[in-house]
């Protein structure tokens, strides 16, 4: 990838290697999946490739539906490198930290989670590493390798308990976060109408996911898990 000008590594994962440069100019991250010593290389290689093409299908599709994702500008499906747009940005988590924040931005983030689920896709990681706050304060969500398209209710539930667990765990002094994020959650079909069709299914409604979290929090709390 010749128009790729690499500059600073921003993070080295146990899976992948983001590094921030420029494509033919622009300001550009390379996210390069790092071979897992311990797995088999065949099976690591066909595993790297298939949470690769998947995170790169579901990023395009959801950009060009209008949701909150970067945009995928180059592929190396041989060499597992995704090239995209880099977002000027501070992760949720350094967000939280910092609490340089206001309501606003949770009830935003959690528009942005459900702008995802309105168009049937799945998160599967929805850490506050995996949501970036841009410039305007606007979220914008990554790493989709584990996403998937999902018309059953139980994914976005998971989604969200996965997010509320860690706000508990790495966020115990902002209190109402969760609140908040489910305000957003459930005012943006309110805002723009109930989710249309998308291909395969009708998605379901907020009050139905919200309904289902409150189960799998009964659940993991009388079962553990
Ligand atoms: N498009 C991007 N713009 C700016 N920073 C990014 C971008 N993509 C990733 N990052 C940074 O790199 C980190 C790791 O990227 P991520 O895709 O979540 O990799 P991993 O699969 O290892 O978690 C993110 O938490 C974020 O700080
Ligand atoms: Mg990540």
């Amino acid at each position: 990838m010749r128009e790729w000008i690499g500059a600073e590594v921003l993070h080295l994962g146990a899976e992948a290697e983001v590094v921030s440069g420029t494509w033919f100019g622009r300001p550009a991250v390379m996210k390069k999946r790092r071979p897992r010593g311990w797995r088999h290389p065949d099976l690591d290689r066909r595993l790297t490739s298939k949470r690769m093409v998947n995170e790169v299908k579901l990023t395009i599709q959801l950009a060009r539906l209008g949701a909150p994702v970067p945009a995928i500008w180059d592929v190396d499906i041989e060499d597992s490198v995704i090239i995209m747009e880099k977002i000027d940005s501070t992760p949720l988590i350094d967000v939280l930290r910092e609490k340089d924040f206001d309501d606003n931005l949770l009830i935003s983030v959690g528009k942005s989670i459900r702008e995802l689920h309105r168009n049937a896709v799945c998160h599967g990681d929805l850490s506050t590493n995996n949501i970036l706050i841009n410039l305007n304060n606007e979220p914008v969500i990554i790493d989709l390798g584990l996403a998937t398209r999902q018309y059953d209710v139980e994914g976005f539930g998971i989604d969200l308990h996965v997010l509320h667990e860690i706000f508990r765990a790495s966020h115990p002094e902002v209190k109402d976060a969760m609140d908040l994020v489910l305000k957003g959650y459930s005012e943006l079909d309110k805002e723009i109408g109930q989710p249309e069709e998308a291909p395969g299914g009708m998605p379901p409604t907020a009050d139905e996911v919200i309904k289902r979290l409150g189960q799998i929090m009964t659940r993991v709390r009388y079962h553990g898990g």
